[in-house]
């Protein structure tokens, strides 16, 4: 492998690698979101009160029902009524969290809610308490006040003896027989940042490990819902919880929208990353749409007040809204996304769309960059591109498996660079589950290769799904990035590679060339079989250099997907001295299906190691089945 600093490199985008998400696989409720409470406003089921159960044990008798007679607010119009007609034992309601409430040794949880009796006084006692209720792990007691609608909060901690476990609940018990409604029950573990609504602390943890550079939000499908009464409804989910009703989602449950879009800013505020918004364009998952004109002037109108409450000063309507919601100071907008995968609108209205949307927000916003959800060279029959703006970048999505991916690598190499940028805004190699497994690591990295070395034009990529919650019946979609349950998370060997491909990246791609690089050749499938051709021969190694121009350190990236061990020579020419020692980050497991998962979280993780006598041409032997990073100190 040559690696030829004699020759001028484009530029490394500073943008290049960062962060999709959406509600899916329970990403958020039941995922990052810290809220532990499932089904808090009782809205998850119509027909019954889910996730919540009756608590009756040592003699005392309880019932419980959803009740709409009673509502709080617009938004707080379902809550549930407990009976409780002997008090003498335990009574009273329990929730079973995300798949069991998280106890946690010497940790503080907020409970609050809201209740109301018109019969009973005396005490309301919450507790984190095991399924059976035999171990209780933490409780806090209050006095009811008899009659109408009152918000309580309590703090309850654990000891220091508490074991980690999902096996609990959380309960609320009545000291006195009578009729009790409850609404918006929640429960908070402490948050990253400590910040109230907040995130799961490892959640986040692992994502600020990645270094990411931006954030693209809301979705994904989540922006445009099956239907247009369900899209992403982002005015609906600013405020104090007690204003936000939640929504259908359009993966197979109700979103909660406690990440609404603050959260989601300050999420990006939290980790340094750029916020990259995605606007409803009028388009949603179940095919209807609305044609350019004044029908989708709403929809228009919509985008652009959302554009003003991230961006806009305190003296803009919804800039105002924004300091009311607690966050004053503007965020700062570079990309606005307009919709969702619009390739899939067989009436082929996005052209007229797109332009509707691009002429608005210019005019009000010269300076932002707008994508297109359809990208330039899909060859795809039934996408249309647009023609009658041009966008300042495409989005194209990727979903394949390892084969493909390798396959592919250099797929932007010859690309247009007088069309727009590209943003891959969804790509992954699907193979594993519920997270991709090492096979998918080698593919995603090889993929990787190709997006750096060629991001001058690619200048924004992001994973996709990022999330996973990892119970039975969690799941939407396998193969995710991140995987947990209520307790633990832990990175899938995907994670572990564009960790390392995203925290080791220069300024200035340094061009690399190979000589003999190994092939590999994939098993004949059926289709070939079908149309009569072998399976053609593709490379095994993959490899990039980037280099970081201010102090001199030279990344250069190797994958070898092959099942062998290659000794590589690697020849750096042009470059003056290089420090003789350098460290070699190796991502491998014991075969292409090795995985983590949440019971071995750290199976495969990037082993670091010093390496000595490096020259500027030295021969080095690079794993099987692993995906390499050099870190070589030019001076
Ligand atoms: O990442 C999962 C889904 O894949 C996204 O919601 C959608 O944009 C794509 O089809």
């Amino acid at each position: 492998l040559t690696v030829d600093m004699t020759k001028p490199g484009v530029n490394v985008s500073p943008r290049l690698y960062g962060l999709m998400t959406e509600e899916i696989n329970h990403s958020y409720d039941g995922g990052l979101y810290a809220e532990l409470i499932s089904n808090r406003i009782f809205k998850d089921d119509p027909k019954q009160p889910a996730n919540w159960s009756a608590v009756e044990s040592g003699g005392a008798r309880a019932t419980i029902e959803l009740d709409s007679k009673q509502p709080i607010n617009k938004a707080l119009t379902t809550c549930l009524k407990l009976v409780v007609t002997n008090a003498n034992g335990k009574a009273g309601i329990a929730n079973s969290g995300y798949w069991g409430i998280p106890v946690k040794p010497q940790t503080t949880y907020t409970a609050s809610f809201y209740a109301r009796s018109d019969d009973a006084e005396g005490k309301l006692t919450a507790a984190i308490e095991s399924n059976n209720g035999n171990i209780i792990y933490a409780t806090a007691s209050t006095t009811l006040i008899k009659g109408g609608w009152k918000k309580y909060t309590l703090k309850l901690s654990t000891t220091a003896s508490a074991k980690p476990t999902t096996d609990a609940r959380f309960v609320i018990t009545a000291s006195h027989a009578g009729s009790y409604w409850f609404n918006l029950i929640s429960l908070f573990p402490p948050t990253y940042n400590n910040r109230p609504n907040g995130n799961r602390i490892d959640i986040m943890q692992k994502m600020a490990d990645m270094q990411p550079k931006f954030l693209r939000f809301p979705g994904g499908n989540f922006l445009e819902g099956d239907l247009f009464a369900t899209r992403f409804p982002w005015k609906e989910t600013l405020g104090p919880l007690e204003n936000r009703p939640g929504h259908p989602g359009c993966w197979k449950y109700r979103a909660s929208d406690g990440m609404g879009l603050l959260e989601f800013l300050e999420w990006c505020e939290d980790l340094k990353m750029e916020p990259l918004l995605a606007v409803y364009a009028g388009y949603t998952l179940k095919g209807d749409h609305m044609d350019a004109g004044p029908f989708l002037k709403p929809f228009v109108d919509e985008a652009l007040e959302e554009i003003e409450y991230v961006t806009g000063g305190v003296n803009t309507k919804w800039g105002a809204v924004r300091a009311k919601d607690g966050h004053p100071a503007p965020f700062k907008l570079r990309y606005v996304e307009i919709g969702n995968e619009d390739g899939f609108d067989v009436s082929h209205s996005y052209d007229g769309r797109f332009t509707q949307f691009y002429d608005a927000i210019k005019a009000k916003y010269p300076q932002l960059q707008l994508i297109s959800t359809v990208g330039g060279k899909d060859g795809l029959g039934r996408r249309t591109p647009i023609k009658s703006r041009v966008p300042q970048a495409y989005d194209e999505h990727y979903y394949r498996n390892a084969w493909e991916m390798e396959e592919d690598a250099a797929h932007y190499d010859d690309y247009d660079r007088k069309s727009p940028k590209i943003f891959v805004g969804e790509w992954a190699t699907r193979e594993g589950s519920p997270t991709p497994n090492m096979n998918a690591a080698l593919g995603d990295a090889a993929w990787m290769t190709g997006m750096e070395r060629n991001s001058d034009h690619v200048i924004m990529s992001c994973y996709a799904p990022l999330f996973v919650n990892v119970n039975p019946g969690a799941m939407q979609w396998s193969s995710d990035l991140i995987g947990y349950n209520a307790l633990n998370s832990y990175g899938s060997p995907s994670y572990y590679a564009q960790q390392m491909f995203s925290t080791n990246v220069g300024d200035k791609v340094v061009p690399m060339q190979g000589e003999n690089i190994p092939t590999q050749t994939r098993a004949p499938n059926k289709r070939d079989s079908a149309r009569n051709v072998m399976p053609k021969p593709i490379p095994a190694m993959f490899y990039v250099a980037t280099q970081d121009t201010k102090n001199g350190i030279l990344y250069v990236k190797i994958v070898n997907a092959s099942g062998k061990a290659q000794t590589v020579n690697l020849d750096i020419k042009g470059a003056g001295a290089i420090n003789s020692s350098a460290t070699l980050t190796v991502l491998k497991g014991s075969g292409p299906q090795d995985t983590n998962s949440i019971n071995e979280p750290e199976k495969i993780i990037p082993v670091k190691q010093e390496i000595t006598a490096v020259t500027k041409n030295f021969n080095r032997e690079i794993d099987a089945y692993s995906v390499n990073v050099l870190k070589l100190k030019i001076k």
